[in-house]
This record gives structure tokens, C-alpha cells and sequence, in this order.
């Protein structure tokens, strides 16, 4: 068994040598940025809620019609992080998107890639900053809105409830994103999974389209996935970022 300090120098190996590379990632790589992961043993779906109500139940598109008071305050309080700065792993995949074709699939919502630079990122469930009227389509930026006495983000032009451009539980994901996902993994040589416990469908059944060459999976805790992996790291990602750095000599 490869110790991981042998695995991360065969995925800098893999990367010089990689013509098209795909990042699939979820929350494990914001933490270091401090915002936190939802199934760790201290991610957001571990903790009691304000609310009282399972947190994946508020995340979802009938309790935000029913509840949209609470739905912004469990926003506000556990996903809203506007000062968060990218941490090495963002800052290793935009300075690496400037040498090479790369993509990064992501299920996160928080914008750390493309704050640290990225351009050819594919946002699977969406974007917290990105947001529309519920009622007249008009979209916003989150830092243009206002909001109401119950903490409602309310549209400046007809009143209606504006919110994040995010997908909910019971909600589907964009079609067009779900495309733009499956035609960079399928046609990518280097499939890097980092960062997530690849429990959430559809997010999760799409790397079962890559056909390239290496798979590696960088994550703290084990996933199922690991058998099909010629490179697994069990590190902390922006550790591993940092590494990677050094020995491709790049800067970030
Ligand atoms: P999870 O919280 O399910 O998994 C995060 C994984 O990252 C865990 O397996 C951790 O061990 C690992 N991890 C945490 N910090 C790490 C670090 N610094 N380095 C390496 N690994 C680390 O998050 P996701 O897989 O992203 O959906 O969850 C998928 C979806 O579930 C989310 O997009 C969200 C949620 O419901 C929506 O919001 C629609």
C-alpha cells in the first residue's frame, strides 16, 4: 500500500502528464476556507437546529414555500460566509486552470472558485450569490437586495420573494449544467474527486462517466468510490493543494 506522500507525488505525475483534467468537488474543500461541511461530526446537518426541524428538511423547496422566515434565518446563520477567502486548494486549481485544460464540477454554492479565480467552473447545485424573484424572474446580485422585517430578501421592482439561484431537496438540477458536467468528465484524461462523501444523487452518479485514464480522490474520510481509484490521499485537501504546488513549481 502506497503511503499518501507517494500518492500525491503520482498525482503531480498525472498532472504533467494530463491534457484534460476534471475537479469534482464538494464541501470538504471550503473547510479550510471556514465554512463548514454538512456530514462531518461537525458539518450542518450534525448540529440541532434553531428551527427545531432537520436541517436537510429546511434546505428543501416545500419548506421554503411554507417557512420562508425560518428558510433565511437557517441561510443567514449556517450558509452565508460573504468574507470567506479561497484557501490553497481554490488558489492550486485556478493558477492550474492557466497552464492546462481544466474544469471544475462543484457541488458547492459559496463562489471560492471563481473568487480565487477559476473561470471553467460548473456549479451543480447552483450559487448563493446568484439570485431571482420568485415572482418576476428579475436576478440579482445578493449585495443589491434588501430586506424585509422578517430578514426576506424582497425584489425592488414588485415586492416578490427573491432567492439564491441554489438547488433545494425536491428540486432538479439545470440541464444544461447537468450536460456541461457530463461532457468535461467524459471527455477528461485526469478525474480528480476531492472533498466530498459522493453521497448526494444526481451530484454523484456523474463521475461514472469517466472514461480517462486516473482517478484519484483526495478526501478525509473514506468513500465507496476509493475501489476504483488508482490514487486515494486521505489529507486534508488544501494540505495536499500545497504539495501539489511545490512539486509542479507553481505558484499560488
Ligand atoms: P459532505 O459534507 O457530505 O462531505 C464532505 C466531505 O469532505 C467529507 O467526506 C469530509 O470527510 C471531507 N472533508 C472535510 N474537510 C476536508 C478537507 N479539509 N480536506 C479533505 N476532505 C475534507 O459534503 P458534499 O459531499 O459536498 O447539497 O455534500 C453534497 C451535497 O449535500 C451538498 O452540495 C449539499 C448537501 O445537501 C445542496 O446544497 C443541494
Amino acid at each position: 500500500m502506497a503511503t499518501d506522500e507517494e500518492e500525491v507525488k503520482q498525482l503531480a505525475k498525472a498532472i504533467k502528464s494530463a491534457q484534460s483534467i476534471v475537479f469534482f468537488g464538494g464541501a470538504g474543500v471550503s473547510t479550510a476556507s471556514g465554512i463548514p461541511d454538512f456530514r462531518s461530526s461537525n458539518g450542518i446537518y450534525q448540529k440541532e437546529t434553531k428551527q427545531r426541524v432537520p436541517a436537510e428538511e429546511i434546505l428543501s423547496h416545500h419548506f421554503f414555500l411554507a417557512h420562508p422566515k425560518a428558510f433565511f434565518e437557517f441561510e443567514r446563520d449556517n450558509l452565508l460566509f460573504p468574507a470567506a477567502k479561497p484557501n490553497a486548494m481554490h488558489l492550486f486549481l485556478a493558477a492550474l486552470e492557466r497552464l492546462k485544460k481544466v474544469t471544475v464540477v462543484t457541488q458547492n454554492i459559496d463562489d471560492l472558485h471563481q473568487k480565487a479565480g477559476s473561470k471553467n467552473v460548473v456549479e451543480l447545485h447552483g450559487s448563493l450569490y446568484r439570485m431571482y424573484c420568485t415572482e418576476c424572474g428579475t436576478t440579482y446580485d445578493r449585495s443589491e437586495l434588501s430586506y424585509d422585517a422578517d430578514g426576506i430578501p424582497r425584489c425592488p421592482k414588485c415586492g416578490g420573494i427573491v432567492r439564491a439561484d441554489v438547488v433545494l431537496y425536491e428540486e432538479m438540477l439545470d440541464p444544461d449544467t447537468i450536460k456541461g458536467a457530463i461532457s468535461a468528465i467524459s471527455t477528461a484524461d485526469l478525474l480528480i474527486v476531492g472533498g466530498t462523501s459522493l453521497v448526494v444523487y444526481p451530484a454523484n452518479s456523474f463521475i461514472n462517466y469517466f472514461r480517462g485514464k486516473t482517478l484519484a480522490i483526495i478526501n478525509k474520510s473514506r468513500v465507496a468510490e476509493e475501489q476504483r481509484a488508482q490514487i486515494v490521499i486521505h489529507q486534508p485537501i488544501e494540505e495536499v493543494a500545497k504539495e501539489l504546488g511545490k512539486q509542479l513549481n507553481m505558484e499560488f
